[in-house]
């Protein structure tokens, strides 16, 4: 794990806080269409209110590409973050830097909350720019990052500004490196990997790092297809990727010589195509008919990934094993989630989840509860996955 600093190690009464959130949610029509992220942020601003800091909550949402934009901002997100905080004034300032944010920075007294406007309304946010980073500090004494989500990037308000104020990792952000440490660098063994999603070509990176770490890998989803493929069983009119066979192939002949354990389906539900009410029947994987495609994995393969998981001790798990979003090819995703759930429950197996896919597969199947931790990260927690360092977890690194 990297060596950083909490907020634990710093007074901040009196003291203007430059808090990094990841408030980059799902909207529609103006409202908060999940407000996860900003529930499991809540409690870092309330502690550091509580403790008599000035926050100042930095955030970019969406992609506007360096000028403002106002579907872009920030502003409708205030009742939701007011609602998370136990109803909370939380103050809003139609900048980030220059004048318009400093007046109102200015006017915060400890115990104060205040939102800035989209960082990503300044080109010199994805650019890192010094002059900009200097700008965003110039609003802070301190500099906490709650946002894990968006450590993968590079930007000013995650890694920029970090090294130029003192910077600490927020509630948040602690718990996201210290549940994927859990994971991966110091898991209690067996550990297994539940890979799902539509392409190899996508994860490869992913694939290869997790082969050196886990004892067990389990693939679902149509990436499983193109592995089938590699393996001579022809998969009918199924998703896969015909180009990357010769890849995935190299990949199942490394996991031999490496003594893991890969974990393909070995049955299937098939369809003639993707719908809701389509016409199903469940096959061996090298009985897919012609003109048929995999949509799911099947019960035998359920029983097979149980069986494994039953002799794990950690689970790190990212896709779903089949097109779950249409019924009834959620089943096997379903299935699997309440095994783990179930084994998270008696305390036999720490898991660890994340990416938007997969918490929504957990959520419909009603056990994000159940399991050890859900990341609240998607492409940081695939970037995590493939074994990248992070700019952002970086940045707050301690010599
Ligand atoms: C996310 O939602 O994954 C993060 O907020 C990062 O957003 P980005 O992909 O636009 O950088
Ligand atoms: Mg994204």
């Amino acid at each position: 794990m990297t060596n950083f600093a909490t907020i634990d190690q710093v007074d901040v009464k009196n003291k203007r806080v430059l808090l990094r959130a990841d408030l980059n949610v799902p909207m529609k029509d103006g409202k908060v269409e999940d407000a996860t992220r900003i529930e499991r942020l809540a409690p870092t601003i309330a502690e550091l209110a509580d403790r008599g800091g000035r926050i100042v909550v930095l955030s970019h949402f969406g992609r506007p590409k360096g000028k403002p934009d106002p579907k872009e901002s920030l502003k409708p997100l205030v009742p939701a973050l007011q609602r998370a905080l136990g109803n909370r004034a939380v103050h809003f300032a139609g900048d980030c830097i220059g004048p318009e944010a400093e007046r109102p920075v200015e006017a915060l007294k400890p115990g104060e909350i205040l939102l800035l406007e989209n960082t990503r309304f300044h080109k010199g946010e994805e650019a890192n720019d010094p002059e900009f980073a200097k700008a965003l500090a110039a609003l802070g004494d301190l500099y906490v990052n709650d946002a894990f989500s968006a450590a993968h990037r590079a930007h000013a308000s995650t890694e920029g500004v970090a090294h130029l104020l003192p910077a600490y990792a927020g509630r948040l952000m602690q718990a996201e490196l210290e549940a994927l440490g859990r994971a991966l660098a110091r898991p209690e063994h067996p550990v297994a990997a539940i890979v799902g999603g539509a392409k190899v070509s996508t994860k490869l990176d992913l694939l290869q790092h997790l082969l050196g770490k886990v004892d067990f890998l389990i693939i679902g989803g149509a990436m499983a297809n193109t592995l089938l493929l590699a393996e001579g069983i022809g998969v009918g009119n199924s998703l896969a990727e015909h180009d990357m066979v010769d890849v995935a192939g190299e990949l199942l002949r490394n996991t031999n010589t490496q003594g893991r354990v890969i974990v393909l389906p070995i049955d299937a539900v098939v369809a003639l195509e993707l719908k809701t009410g389509v016409a199903t029947r469940t096959v061996a994987v090298d009985h897919v008919p012609p003109h048929q495609m995999i949509l799911d994995i099947g019960p035998k393969t359920v029983a097979a990934i149980e069986t494994r998981l039953r002799e794990c001790r950690t689970l790190v798990w990212n896709g779903p094993m089949g097109a779950f979003e249409i019924e009834p090819f959620d089943r096997g995703t379903v299935a699997v989630a309440r095994t783990v759930a179930q084994l998270t429950r008696a305390g036999k197996l720490v898991s660890i989840a994340g990416g938007g896919d997969t918490v929504a597969a957990l959520a419909a199947a009603g056990v994000i509860g159940d399991m050890t931790y859900v990341s609240t990260a998607g492409g940081a927690f695939l970037e995590w996955l493939e074994g990248r360092t992070l700019p952002g977890v970086k940045a707050l690194e301690r010599p």
